[in-house]
């Protein structure tokens, strides 16, 4: 194996999601803490005010005290080199949230154990299935009363149609909680007051089999609910399938307390071996095989506004194959341009530094004067490839954003432009109109007051901004003409930038009733 080799078949490259609050900033927090990255836990993100020395990027996050930008962390883990896409915290983004899943190739999704499946996990679940990624799932805060783990595995089996596999098994919980029985091992792990600490640390371990020792750890009670629970499980019919775990159809799962540092060590290890080194990916026409030699890699975030003293852009993109050298020629395919990657960045735990070379399953970010599209191929000229684009997901909210400035039309067209071009936000037209006023489309209503705030800032325009009811939108597939089609009064007909025609229903029941209408009407949630 080449030195290339070796450094890509040691990378883990996956996307950690969760509904805000589940503990997603916690649980990467001691991820770091193992890794050696940090020193203490608490240095990542304390309180709401911590949170800002690691993406202080846009001006508006600060005053909202939240997590707009997604971030990528690398860090190091025992002869793993591990890159962790954050996704942003707020539920306000998951546009951007769906993107990062793109780069990943596996998903850690992190559950509240009170609280079970909530609406955020449900939608990025949907985007980890359309993909087959890899789903592990981690139960958190079993320091605090959670829901009985069957139903918690039920839940997931019933509302996301995975197989789920327990790795290990709740002891307790609440202010019961006495730790966590390894199925595989066969071990209890005890939980003890010394966790709820900031630092390292291992857990007490016991066989399950010395009786008298894990009744000591855990209590008589307890052990005999455990002995019922390891029974139950092992006849219950839980089979672990390594195959099907990679095809995202079983997804391991484990409980533990993020905030008490304990059961975190054990997953991490568990999940790094389950886990594969970066995968192939598709291209229009061939597959990628990321051990070759030929550098290949695909834009899946802009961030705008990384640094307030110049309008600067960064592009986040995934290398999918080979390495990557600072100052080689590379090629931009939907460009059609030669180019060398300015300043290429890489976050490191706490810090951006310019890389000089980086490689398969790595996420670098360069700076991006405008050229960049999300979904963009960059690769070695000798072997030219273009990946498979990202889809555009479906927003739910739309508004229409008019100038009040009429003088200002120029910076109003290139704002909403551009801004578009970043993928926040989707912008669509009445067909055969101008651009005097769009029909902006968003994932999460936070991303209207953003756009209204950039337009100011950025482009000194003020907009006027009418929110409209519909809530669904559908591509049309296919050459139908809209203006032959029977709609409701309150559908809306409207274009993309690329001329494909939608439609805009205010209820979810409207499209079907549209379809039953029409019929040869093909419409798709996604567009390519
Ligand atoms: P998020 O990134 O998914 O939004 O969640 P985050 O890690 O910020 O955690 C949300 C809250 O839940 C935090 O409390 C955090 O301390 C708490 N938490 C995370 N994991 C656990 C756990 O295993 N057990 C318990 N009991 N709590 C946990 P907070 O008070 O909102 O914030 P902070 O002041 O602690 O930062």
């Amino acid at each position: 194996m080449s030195d290339m080799q070796k450094e890509i078949e040691r990378r883990r490259t996956f996307a950690i999601i969760s509904h805000p609050d589940a503990g997603k900033t916690t649980l990467t927090e001691k991820f770091l803490l193992y890794g050696g990255a940090i020193q203490l836990a608490g240095s990542v993100k304390g309180k709401a005010a911590a949170r800002h020395a690691v993406s202080d990027w846009m001006e508006l996050e600060k005053q909202r005290g939240i997590s707009i930008t997604s971030s990528v962390l690398q860090f190091e883990y025992e002869g793993f080199c591990i890159n962790i896409l954050d996704t942003p915290g707020h539920q306000d983004f998951s546009e951007d949230t769906y993107r990062t899943l793109m780069a990943a190739d596996s998903a850690v999704m992190v559950i509240d154990g009170a609280k079970g499946i909530e609406p955020q996990t449900r939608k990025l679940f949907r985007i980890c299935a359309m993909r087959h990624i890899p789903i592990f799932t981690f139960i958190n805060k079993c320091d605090r009363d959670t829901r009985s783990p069957y139903d918690l595995l039920e839940e997931l089996e019933s509302e996301f149609g995975i197989g789920t596999y327990p790795m290990n098994w709740p002891i307790g919980s609440g202010s019961d909680f006495k730790g966590i029985y390894d199925r595989d091992e066969k071990k209890v792990l005890a939980y003890q007051d010394f966790h709820k600490g900031a630092n390292r640390i291992h857990a007490l371990e016991c066989p399950i089999g010395e009786t008298e020792a894990v009744t000591e750890l855990i209590g008589q009670r307890l052990f005999d609910t455990l002995s019922e629970d390891v029974e139950l499980l092992d006849g219950a019919g839980y089979e672990f399938d390594l195959a099907q775990v990679r095809r995202g159809a079983l997804s391991p799962v484990y409980f533990g307390s993020a905030l008490m540092n304990f059961g975190v060590e054990q997953f991490l290890e568990s999940f790094l071996r389950l886990t594969t080194p970066p995968l192939p990916r598709e291209t229009a026409d061939d597959i990628v095989d990321p051990f070759e030699d030929h550098f290949s890699a695909f834009v899946f975030k802009i961030q705008a506004n990384m640094n307030k003293a110049h309008r600067d852009r960064i592009a986040f993109m995934r290398i999918c194959s080979g390495k990557f050298e600072r100052n080689a020629e590379y090629f931009h395919v939907q460009g059609n341009k030669s180019l060398r990657l300015a300043q290429p960045q890489q976050m490191m735990a706490e810090s951006r530094e310019v890389v000089d070379e980086a490689y398969a399953g790595d996420i670098i970010g360069v700076f991006d004067p405008g050229i960049y599209s999300i979904g963009d191929t960059i690769c070695d000229k000798s072997r030219k490839v273009c990946f498979e684009g990202i889809p555009t997901f479906a927003p739910e909210h739309f508004a229409m954003f008019e100038r009040v400035d009429t003088m200002k039309r120029k910076q109003f067209e290139t704002g909403i432009r551009q801004i578009a071009q970043e993928g926040a936000i989707q912008i669509f037209h009445e067909p055969n109109s101008g651009l005097e006023s769009v029909i902006v489309g968003v994932v999460g209503t936070l991303q209207f007051d953003v756009l209204e705030y950039r337009l100011r800032t950025e482009y000194s325009t003020e907009v006027r901004r009418r929110d409209l009811p519909q809530e669904h939108v559908r591509w049309i597939v296919g050459d139908t003409d809209p203006s032959t089609l029977e709609l409701t009064r309150d559908t809306r007909w409207v274009q993309d930038f690329k001329g494909n025609n939608l439609l805009l229903f205010t209820g979810e029941w409207l499209v079907a009733w549209t379809q039953k209408q029409n019929p040869g009407l093909e419409l798709a949630e996604f567009s390519r």
